[in-house]
């Protein structure tokens, strides 16, 4: 196999990094980064990056007159780094149209619950943790899905889940989900899609293992 991939961050990048060791070690043999993007030019994804030596643009929305003329930037890097799949790891912010038109069943996401139990607009980062306790919910875990207009609602293509402990806070929810669960199930996914291990069909993601 053999697939260049464009991820997009927005903040600590570790499902950059988890991308990133497992091209290193070889489960992701063939797969290379061809650009990371990021969304604003603190994210230590970007230094991560750097580290690796990956090409890497700063493309935040609000530097561009108007949104679709930062779509057309983004669209025209991603598509000039030559990659094939646009992965959203960690990415806060919402793509623009026609970004996602042109990349259609070729864009994924990680998002840190059980979809489709807290997601949608505004379920970010740590909130999705602290609806899951405010809820009390006892068992949350992550998502990797393809991504369409709407917020989550693209076709899932795996999930992983780990139980939610009595003593268990946002941050500590968190960080378990995102080893036990995004680290693992985010790479596994672009595995099987360099595989064409993964085809839809009414919006529906079949995987075959
Ligand atoms: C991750 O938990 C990811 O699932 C979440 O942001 C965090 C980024 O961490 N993404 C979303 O909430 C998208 N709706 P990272 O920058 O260390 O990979």
């Amino acid at each position: 196999m053999t697939m260049k991939i464009a991820v997009f961050v927005s903040g600590g990048g570790t499902n950059l990094q988890a991308i990133i060791d497992n091209i290193r070690n070889g489960y992701l043999n063939g797969v290379s980064i061809s650009l990371v993007v990021a969304s604003n030019s603190e994210a230590y994804a970007l230094t991560r990056a750097a580290e690796n030596n990956i090409p890497s643009t700063v493309l935040s929305a609000k530097s561009f007159t108007s949104r679709e003329a930062w779509d057309d930037a983004v669209l025209k890097a991603v598509t000039d780094s030559g990659a094939e799949l646009i992965v959203l790891a960690g990415y806060l912010s919402l793509l623009g149209e026609k970004t996602v038109k042109a990349y259609s069943n070729r864009i994924i996401n990680i998002h840190p619950a059980l979809i489709p139990s807290f997601c949608g607009a505004g379920m970010y980062g740590i909130k999705p943790h602290k609806a899951v306790l405010a809820r009390g919910v006892k068992v949350s875990g992550a998502t990797v899905h393809y991504v369409n207009e709407k917020y989550d609602e693209g076709p899932i293509i795996l999930q992983k889940a780990v139980d939610v402990l009595p003593d268990d806070t946002p941050e500590s929810l968190q960080k378990r989900i995102m080893k036990e669960c995004e680290q693992v199930i985010l790479p596994k996914a672009i595995r099987l899609i360099a595989d064409g291990k993964v085809t839809i069909e009414n919006n529906i993601a079949y995987v075959k293992e």
